[in-house]
């Protein structure tokens, strides 16, 4: 198939409002930065109050148009939606490059990704079946329908700037859901973008809006407007804190995708080779920039030599570079102060007696760039042990038995993500039951699918994103009870 659009025609800037382009009421702007080399990419329309207000009547206006249609109506449009993302996954990869900073491939593969899930909701959105209860009174029958929510809104993040509203907006949009979309302003273009395309592909004006801006003016709108009836939230657990407290006043329904502490344990029994290279992938990733990334790394005694010695070399390896460069693997922090925080991390471990093996500086070239770093002797006094470092840090713990691994990978307030290499089968089941987290990989450091139920325990979240559950967010369930039928 042939790319429709250019990069440069789905550069958009204006705020995307009840299926116009607006600059926004207050004609403010603010710059958009290319994370690689500091340019500015363009200036984007920040929103006022006033703005979200109509984003919010021209939701409510879409809802019944939209929820009136049959689910496979609804299918069928957001089917051409996923078709004209996938046409154009070049463009879109373009766009989330710039702006984000991501090797062109990695980009890519989150456009495709992002795409997935709304093909999965297109399809799952026909098998949203209600129930009939056996009835308590012959008179009577009773039974389950399952209706759109209403109006909802999403605060999504810089780091999959496309992904994570995909999985938000597709579900949302597919249970006959409007949607306000607000993107992390660091990277709203692809935000922008693939709002262009559910226009494109007939998604009902007012049905995906995109408001860009400050969050400290976007956000109390959307917390405090009646009409909006939940919210789905990707970022940090004190933010996500402070949106479920500002929910509350009207009750409505929040998903909350949080801050993770990811713990992986090497087993002495563990294939050193796929441990390696599911902890590359697992802490490598976006630069180390997920909420799913390895934070810590408890490698048992027996296998702890070996395991550095190869993870040093795999490290080592890493290609750091601008993301449109041929053959890198990692690209720029998103900004100055997430390499500050990596610093700061490295500088705490090392004065409690932590050893830099790689890396462990500012990339030689410059910019917001970190070397792919390693270090070992690290310890749970350590702030990388209880503050997720959002980089590409990989420190090593040191424990001697399975107990003690599980304890140490538990003691932590988060739940998302945590893995564990081990090649017995009765570990894989004990150790899978003991993590306190929502997500357990095991031999492998890649678990996202759009078919796969995506959420964490504790202070990593509430609400469950992709799989057969992740529409639930965007329903109520309604009970009738039919009387006098005899
Ligand atoms: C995240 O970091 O929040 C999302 C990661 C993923 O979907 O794999």
């Amino acid at each position: 198939m042939v790319a429709r659009f250019t990069a440069q025609e789905l550069l958009h800037s204006d705020l995307l409002i009840n299926g116009e382009w607006v600059g926004g009421s207050q004609a403010q702007r603010f710059p958009v930065t290319n994370p690689s080399t500091g340019e500015v990419i363009t200036q984007v329309a920040s929103a006022s109050q006033a703005d979200v207000h109509t984003a919010i009547a021209a939701a409510q206006a879409a809802l019944p148009a939209w929820s009136g249609l049959t689910a496979v109506e609804r299918s069928r449009i957001l089917r051409k939606w996923f078709d004209l993302i996938v046409e154009n996954v070049d463009s879109l990869a373009e766009i989330l490059t710039l702006e984000q900073g991501k090797p062109l491939e990695e980009a890519r593969g989150e456009i495709l990704y992002g795409a997935n899930f709304i093909e999965w909701f297109a399809e799952e959105v026909k098998r949203l079946y209600g129930e009939t209860i056996p009835t308590n009174v012959s008179s009577r029958r009773l039974l389950t329908i399952r209706q759109p929510i209403g109006v909802t809104a999403a605060i999504t993040p810089w780091n999959f700037p496309m992904a994570m509203i995909a999985r938000k907006a597709g579900p949302a949009i597919a249970a006959g859901c409007p949607m306000i979309v607000k993107p992390a302003a660091e990277t709203p273009l692809s935000a922008l973008a693939i709002g262009r395309l559910a226009l494109e592909a007939g998604v009902h004006p007012g049905v995906l809006q995109v408001i860009t801006g400050p969050a400290s003016v976007i956000g109390p709108e959307l917390t405090a407007s009646p009409a909006i009836r939940a919210l789905s939230f990707t970022g940090s657990t004190e933010v996500g804190k402070k949106l479920m407290s500002d929910c509350a006043h009207t009750v409505k329904k929040v998903a909350m995708e949080l801050g993770g502490n990811a713990p992986v344990i090497v087993f002495d029994d563990a294939d050193i080779e796929i441990a390696v290279s599911g902890t590359i992938d697992s802490k490598f990733r976006n630069s180390g920039q997920t909420c799913v990334c390895a934070n810590r790394i408890f490698v048992q005694a027996g296998i702890h030599d070996r395991f550095v010695e190869a993870l040093s070399t795999a490290v080592a390896k890493l290609n750091v570079g601008d993301g449109f460069s041929r053959d890198v693997q990692q690209g720029p922090l998103i900004n100055l102060e997430a390499v500050e925080k990596v610093e700061s991390h490295i500088s705490d471990a090392v004065s409690r007696g932590a050893k830099v093996v790689v890396g462990g500086n500012r990339h030689s070239i410059g910019g917001t760039f970190f070397e792919p770093t390693l270090i070992t002797s690290a310890t749970m006094d350590m702030t990388i042990a209880s503050e997720e470092t959002f980089g590409p840090v990989a420190p090593i713990f040191i424990f001697e038995t399975e107990e003690e691994g599980l304890e140490m990978a538990n003691s932590t307030p988060f739940g998302l993500a945590g893995y564990f290499f081990t090649q017995d089968l009765a570990r894989m089941w004990r150790v899978s039951e003991k993590l306190e987290v929502g997500v357990v990989g095991v031999n492998t450091g890649l678990i996202s699918y759009e078919g796969a139920p995506f959420g964490g325990v504790k202070e990593s979240g509430v609400g469950r994103e992709g799989s057969l559950h992740g529409i639930e967010e965007f329903l109520e369930m309604k009970y009738i009870c039919i009387g006098a039928v005899n």
